[in-house]
């Protein structure tokens, strides 16, 4: 690794809700899930002697103003913001904010955000640079639900914006008009946003992470094996094999490198997710998201930037294979944010 670098003000921003201990000694491992990346990245960062400060923020802006015109300056923000007013399309403009302070930040510039935020929106721009999406159309609030006679069965149903897998369940693929227009209701009314209907690319699950600015540091390709889902299930990442240990370790859902892809075939996938990141404007680090179809066509399914960065999630799993360790990680990701804010400033 390079020089050690000198300890900094971080002001780690993060949902109120999800403010982590000073220790994990007590709590179960499902109370400790909720909050891991928030206990992991403070913990860690004061590990490496950075002097560390976690600030909610749910509806008021004032509280960064009030942080950086006292007596304690951060040299920069991490951050772990995901929504605001309770609203994911926020988290632009939350960054923006931290723009228009000058205060230098962690993670992906608000156009970067913006632009993949649309699952329709960013399939577009890479479909103009040839990269393989899957065939979409979309459903908006309030208009018939339709479908494109050249949109063929199985399709999959999403919100076009929302994450998480947020409304992503085994009754989201359909096979006919009638389920389709049920789901699309479901979409819109129970999510409360457009959707999205994708031709479903039965294939397996790959993840890429990159890291950087104008330099571009790919990550090994990685894996979610679905192990053995219920009889009927299809293999798709829904909330419950995102974000459900007990359901993972029953069912044996696991992540690790991608195995058995030729050389090729792997400098293909990470050369296209470092193209996605481009188009899309991205940096800091990102998580694309693919499905490689049984022909083995890499199809860009999302590009996620600033993805979950736990100590034992996928981005911060496969930098470890490669040999970044995670307190190097943060490091890493800390000084591309001091320098893309020197580099805008001119400092
Ligand atoms: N076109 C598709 N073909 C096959 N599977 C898909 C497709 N789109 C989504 N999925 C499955 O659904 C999961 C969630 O979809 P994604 O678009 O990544 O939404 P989210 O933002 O909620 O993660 C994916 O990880 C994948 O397993
Ligand atoms: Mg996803």
């Amino acid at each position: 690794m390079k020089k050690s670098r000198r300890p900094l003000k971080v002001l780690v921003l993060l949902h109120p809700e999800l403010m982590p201990p000073d220790s994990i000694k007590g709590y179960s491992e499902k109370e400790i899930h909720v909050w891991k990346t928030e206990y992991d990245v403070v913990s860690t960062l004061r590990s490496r002697g950075h002097d560390v400060r976690a600030l909610g923020l749910k509806d008021e802006l004032k509280p960064i103003r009030e942080a950086i015109e006292g007596d304690w300056k951060p040299d920069i923000v991490f951050n772990l913001l995901e929504e605001f007013h309770g609203d994911v399309m926020y988290d632009q403009n939350v960054v923006s904010y931290l723009e228009l302070l000058r205060l230098p930040y962690t993670g992906c510039n608000p156009r970067g955000l913006m632009l993949a935020r649309g699952k329709a929106l960013s399939k577009k721009l890479a479909a103009y640079h040839r990269i393989p999406v899957p065939d979409f159309t979309v459903f908006s609030i309030g208009r018939r639900v339709r479908r494109p006679p050249r949109l063929a069965f199985p399709l999959i149903v999403k919100s076009l914006s929302q994450d998480a897998s947020l409304g992503i369940a085994q009754a989201s693929l359909v096979d006919n008009d009638e389920k389709l227009a049920e789901r699309v209701i479901f979409i819109h009314e129970k999510i409360g946003t457009d959707a999205i209907a994708e031709q479903f690319i039965d294939g397996r699950e790959i993840y890429v992470g990159v890291l950087g600015s104008e330099r571009l540091r790919v990550l090994p390709v990685w894996e979610l094996e679905f192990g053995d889902l219920p009889a009927g299930s299809s293999r798709i990442a829904t909330t419950r094999v995102k974000h459900d240990p007990d359901y993972q370790e029953r069912h044996r859902i696991t992540q690790g490198p991608a195995e058995g892809l030729t050389p090729e075939l792997t400098t293909r996938i990470q050369r296209l997710a470092k193209r996605i990141c481009r188009t899309l404007e991205l940096d800091g680090y990102a998580r694309i998201d693919f499905r490689l179809s049984a022909d083995n066509v890499p199809y860009f399914i999302e590009a996620n930037p600033n993805p979950e960065i736990a100590r034992i999630e996928e981005f911060a799993q496969a930098a470890l294979h490669d040999g970044i360790r995670y307190p190097a990680l943060l490091e890493r990701m800390l000084w591309l944010g001091i320098r893309r804010a020197r580099a805008k400033t001119g400092e």
